[in-house]
């Protein structure tokens, strides 16, 4: 049994603690003019959903101009609106219904690469002496003629691309089409300041920053060695990127400098970062979070985790020590299967998902939920030949196309995404029952589960605050944590052996269940398998006679000497 300190933090806006998130893959979502794609009309019509949800932020992916090469994450104008999304207009009204809803948005800044259709990489190409040529990473061929290094790509093949026509290789940790930017050019900086600000001046609340771990480049650019055993389960293509240790291209030391500067910018405008950091160790991604760097990074190791009590517990555990509430639980993401495919698909994996989401949100950060999760949705089962995503089309694997079908909204064409042709199929599994207005006529559905789920964290302080957090059970299938010694959630990491029986004071009081099974009786909890529960330790933590965490008004900084 150990108990972890929470809370120990300096300045960031209020709204952001106790927050929930919840991420919406716009071309996805929600179309309003019928070409097929989500558009920004199509989010604003849905806000309100997601505030009855009961999530805090919405993080939006890219919405940039882009030739969509990596669908958005190849940008070709780091201020404009891409025009099948909609228009520079049509963010603003996703700011401000969003804002009148008591949402915040978060919008999805990619500053490792751009798209090779960029202004800059495009004067880049120009020439050795073009201006705009060291914003970009170029080297001299080997003495082979050969890439500079072995450095490989994210998604298949080397990291460089000879360019024939000023005879030097230029660096791209993605596609060709993705070229790395250069962050040991001042300019960059410089250009970077700008954007941040005029999107903050927008009304934007902060920013997801994509690949928050890999703008920095060993100064040498020396060869990664090759690992003798590839790691199980490192979240990356099972491709050759997965051969390496990446001890010189990803993860430098100066990248955590480019955020101090961030920061600055960030807490003058009351903004948020929040960084996509793939690294999956706890005390080197504790180095990213801190009072002048990023507020809050997501931890991914969440997102890996099988359905294993004793994996759960010991996967999360250092996380929550080594950063304590400056971090992101992703539930699922548009680069991984949603939980309820990882814990089993069907109705057991939606299950599990729901009593997984229950655990996330006891721990001390912002639990994240990724579109359809709140329905219980697996990933779509596409049609063979069906491939969007680059890394489906490049390596010929599946590839994270079927997490990034749309959404299903009703029992219109399309399940209600759209009237056109959706640009990834619905999915042949996906029933009536998937679909949210389904749900929301179905008491005790998925839907409904989470939307109570929601409102009583929101109702907890325990959980939102800075009660120490104290893993309670420490070996068999039941994960279990309390928070100060007010509240305790509980999660049977089903076994095959039956329910699970915990005894816990009397006076404690059931507050939720995954699953009506599970009851509590003078005491005694029990707790079927994949179930898990929320229970008032002490009344005082009974939102019923406590009252309601109330939201803090704008711009409102909490300060902690
Ligand atoms: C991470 C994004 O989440 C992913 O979708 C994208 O392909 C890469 N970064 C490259 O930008």
């Amino acid at each position: 049994m150990h108990t972890q300190q929470v809370g120990q933090h300096g300045r960031r806006p209020r709204w952001w603690r106790g927050a929930v998130g919840y991420e919406v893959y716009v071309r996805s979502f929600a179309d309003t003019d019928d070409d097929g794609i989500g558009d920004l009309p199509g989010v604003r019509g849905r806000l309100s959903y997601l505030a009855d949800l009961g999530v805090d932020v919405v993080w939006l992916t890219p919405v940039t101009p882009s030739p969509q090469r990596d669908h958005g994450y190849d940008v070709a104008d780091y201020l404009g609106v891409e025009p099948a999304y909609g228009t520079l207009d049509d963010l603003q009204d996703v700011l401000d219904t969003a804002h009148g809803l008591g949402l915040r948005v978060l919008m999805d800044l990619v500053p490792n690469h751009t798209s090779d259709l960029h202004p800059w990489f495009l004067d880049a190409c120009s020439g050795r002496d073009a201006d705009h040529r060291d914003f970009y990473v170029w080297r001299d061929p080997a003495p082979d003629g050969g890439p500079p290094n072995n450095w490989v790509s994210h998604f298949g093949g080397p990291a460089w691309t000879f360019h024939a026509p000023t005879g030097q290789y230029y660096m791209h940790l993605f596609l060709p089409e993705q070229p790395d930017l250069n962050w040991a050019e001042p300019r960059v900086w410089d250009a970077f300041d700008d954007i941040l600000t005029t999107w903050f001046e927008r009304g934007v609340d902060g920013v997801r920053i994509d690949v928050a771990h890999s703008l920095v480049e060993d100064p040498q650019f020396r060869d990664n060695p090759l690992l003798d055993t590839p790691p199980q389960g490192s979240g990356g293509t099972g491709s050759v990127f997965d051969r390496f240790a990446h001890i010189h291209d990803l993860d430098q030391p100066g990248v955590v400098d480019i955020y101090r500067r961030w920061r600055r910018i960030a807490d003058a405008h009351d903004a948020v970062l929040l960084g996509e950091v793939y690294v999956l160790d706890p005390t080197k991604l504790q180095r990213y979070v801190a009072d002048d760097a990023l507020h809050s990074a997501f931890a991914f190791d969440a997102i890996k985790v099988s359905w294993d009590a004793w994996e759960i517990r010991t996967t999360l555990g250092p996380y929550v020590a080594a950063c304590d509430d400056r971090l992101s639980w992703p539930l699922s993401s548009h680069d991984d299967p949603h939980a309820a495919q990882r814990f089993g698909g069907g109705e057991v994996g939606a299950r599990r998902a729901l009593a997984y989401l229950t655990l996330l949100c006891a721990l001390p950060g912002v639990p994240f939920l990724y579109q359809g999760d709140e329905l219980g949705l697996d990933d779509a089962v596409l049609p063979d030949g069906v491939a969007e995503d680059p890394i489906a089309v490049r390596l010929g694997v599946r590839g994270r196309d079927p997490q990034r079908s749309p959404m299903p909204w009703d029992d219109g064409p399309a399940l209600g995404f759209t009237t056109g042709t959706p640009w990834l199929p619905v999915g042949s599994n996906r029933t009536a029952t998937d679909t949210v207005v389904a749900q929301q006529q179905t008491p005790g559905s998925h839907l409904d589960a989470t939307t109570s789920l929601l409102s009583l964290r929101r109702r907890l302080p325990a959980l939102t605050g800075d009660a120490p957090l104290e893993w309670v059970v420490e070996e068999g299938p039941v994960v279990a944590v309390t928070r100060g010694d007010e509240v305790l959630v509980a999660l049977h990491v089903g076994d095959g052996e039956g329910d699970a029986r915990l005894v816990l004071p009397e006076e404690a009081r059931l507050l939720y269940a995954t699953d009506p099974a599970a009851f509590l009786v003078e005491g005694e909890l029990t707790l079927p398998e994949d179930v898990a529960v929320i229970v008032a330790l002490d009344p005082v933590a009974d939102p019923e006679t406590a009252p309601e965490a109330d939201p803090a008004p704008d711009g409102d900084i909490e300060e902690v000497p």
